[in-house]
């Protein structure tokens, strides 16, 4: 009997090219990649299971739920489980929503064994400049600990408005309003700036004026008699031939309280 030859036999030529087949199947539907680089992380601190799944190991195998073939990572892939970020992404919500790349694994290994947590790694990186991009951290602020603003390691939802940390105290009687930032930086709470008070408090030539002197009652009210007496005010305003009514507008002339601009004011009206 004629032996076949072992190599160009029809067997072994089918054979070779199923392998090939094979090969070149697998390739594509792992991503072009057919080895994994090391095994995935099996745990996580969101402590949920996303659809059906209570790690990245535990669909280790399934290398499309994050590769694109030949392509690598892909954000759309990561969000099939991660809705939450997709969100945050759509509306433009905290760090996720701010991001200026859609490139998940910038930030995000994997690969790096079972132990591996993705999040604590990411934040381990996240500098103060990522920080300041949402939200700056200045004076007094620097030398907290995270864990003062964030709560039980909760980073996303942190207010931004100093009113969402700080209570107004009870000094301010609940006459000065919630734009905290207004009067105060986060250097100190003493002295108080009042960097939107246009009216100068050192107006004249008498130095700072106490704000009692001007606001005997609340602070959206305001007297000037203590000093300009009604006769100086009548004799000053005589020949504008206003009513009294709007004279007791004196803001409305006197924004600032420096000289001549009543009279640039009146005349641009
Ligand atoms: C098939 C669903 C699925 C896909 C796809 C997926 N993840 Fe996850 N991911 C999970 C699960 C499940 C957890 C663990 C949940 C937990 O913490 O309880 C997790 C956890 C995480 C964590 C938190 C880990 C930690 O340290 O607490 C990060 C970060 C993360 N994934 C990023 C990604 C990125 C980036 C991608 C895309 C490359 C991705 N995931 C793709 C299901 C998925
Ligand atoms: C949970 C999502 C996830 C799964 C599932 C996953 N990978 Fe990855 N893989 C990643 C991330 C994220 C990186 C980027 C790691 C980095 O840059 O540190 C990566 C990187 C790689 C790399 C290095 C080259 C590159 O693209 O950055 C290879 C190769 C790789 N993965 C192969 C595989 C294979 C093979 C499988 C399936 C057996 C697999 N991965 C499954 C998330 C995943
Ligand atoms: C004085 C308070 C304060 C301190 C201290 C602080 N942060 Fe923040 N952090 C914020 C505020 C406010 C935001 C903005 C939240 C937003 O706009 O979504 C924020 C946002 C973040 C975010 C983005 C969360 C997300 O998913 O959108 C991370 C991460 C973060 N901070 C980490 C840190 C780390 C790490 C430290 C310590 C080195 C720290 N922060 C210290 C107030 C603070
Ligand atoms: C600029 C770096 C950066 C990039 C890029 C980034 N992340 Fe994150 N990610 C972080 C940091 C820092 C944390 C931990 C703080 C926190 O939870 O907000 C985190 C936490 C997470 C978590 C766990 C917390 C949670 O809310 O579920 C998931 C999941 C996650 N990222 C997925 C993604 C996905 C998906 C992408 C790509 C669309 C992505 N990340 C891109 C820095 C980044
Ligand atoms: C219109 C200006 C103004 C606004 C707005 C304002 N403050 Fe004040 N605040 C002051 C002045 C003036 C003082 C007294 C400063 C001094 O005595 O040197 C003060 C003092 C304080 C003090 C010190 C109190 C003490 O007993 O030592 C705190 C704390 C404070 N403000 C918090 C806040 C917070 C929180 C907000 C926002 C909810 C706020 N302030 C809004 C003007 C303002
Ligand atoms: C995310 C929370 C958060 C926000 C937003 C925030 N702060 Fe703070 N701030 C803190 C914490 C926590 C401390 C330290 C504990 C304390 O003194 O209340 C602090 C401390 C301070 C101090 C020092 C107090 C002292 O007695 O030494 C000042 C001043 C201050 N903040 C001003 C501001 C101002 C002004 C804003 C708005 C521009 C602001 N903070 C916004 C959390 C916040
Ligand atoms: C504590 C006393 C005091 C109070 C209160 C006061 N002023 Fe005066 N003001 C002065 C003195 C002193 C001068 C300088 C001498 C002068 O012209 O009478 C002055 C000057 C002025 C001037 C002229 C500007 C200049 O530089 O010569 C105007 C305008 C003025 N004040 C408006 C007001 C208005 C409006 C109020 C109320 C919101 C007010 N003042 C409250 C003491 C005061
Ligand atoms: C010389 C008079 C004068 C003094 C002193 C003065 N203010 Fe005023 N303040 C005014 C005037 C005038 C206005 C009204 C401005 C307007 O209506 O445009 C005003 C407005 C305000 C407002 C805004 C009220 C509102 O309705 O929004 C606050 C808050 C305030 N002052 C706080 C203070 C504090 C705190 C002090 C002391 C540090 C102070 N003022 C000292 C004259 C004064
Ligand atoms: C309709 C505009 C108007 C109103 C309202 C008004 N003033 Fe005047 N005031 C003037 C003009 C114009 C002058 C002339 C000099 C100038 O330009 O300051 C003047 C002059 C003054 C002077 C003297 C300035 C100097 O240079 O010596 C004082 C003080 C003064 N006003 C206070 C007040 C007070 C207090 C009120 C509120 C009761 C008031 N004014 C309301 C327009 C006004």
């Amino acid at each position: 009997m004629k032996r076949q030859h072992p190599i160009f036999s029809p067997v072994a030529i089918i054979g070779t090219l199923l392998l090939l087949i094979g090969l070149v199947l697998g390739l594509y539907t792992t991503g072009g990649q057919a080895f994994s680089p090391g095994e995935l992380s099996a745990g996580g601190t969101i402590g949920q299971n996303l659809n059906g799944y209570a790690s990245h190991a535990s669909f280790g195998e399934d290398c499309r739920q994050c590769h694109a073939p030949f392509q690598g990572i892909e954000a759309s892939r990561c969000e099939n489980c991660h809705v939450t970020i997709g969100e945050q992404r759509l509306a433009g919500l905290g760090l996720h929503g701010r991001l200026l790349t859609a490139d998940c694994a910038a930030c995000h290994s994997e690969h790096q064994g079972p132990e591996f947590r993705s999040a604590a790694l990411a934040l381990e990186q996240f500098s103060a400049n990522d920080h300041a991009r949402l939200f700056p951290l200045t004076g007094t602020h620097v030398q907290l600990e995270c864990e003062s603003c964030h709560i039980n390691e909760q980073y996303l939802g942190t207010p931004g408005d100093c009113v969402g940390c700080h209570d107004e105290p009870d000094l301010h009687r609940g006459l000065l309003g919630t734009d905290c930032a207004g009067c105060h930086t986060t250097d100190g709470w003493r002295p108080a700036e009042l960097t939107g008070h246009e009216f100068k408090l050192d107006h004249g030539d008498e130095g700072q004026i106490a704000c009692a002197t001007c606001h005997t009652i609340t602070f959206n009210e305001f007297t000037c008699a203590e000093c300009h007496s009604a006769e100086e005010i009548d004799d000053e305003h005589d020949d504008l031939n206003i009513t009294p009514s709007e004279l007791a507008d004196c803001a409305g002339c006197h924004p600032t309280g420096t000289e001549d601009e009543a009279e640039r004011i009146m005349g641009e009206r």
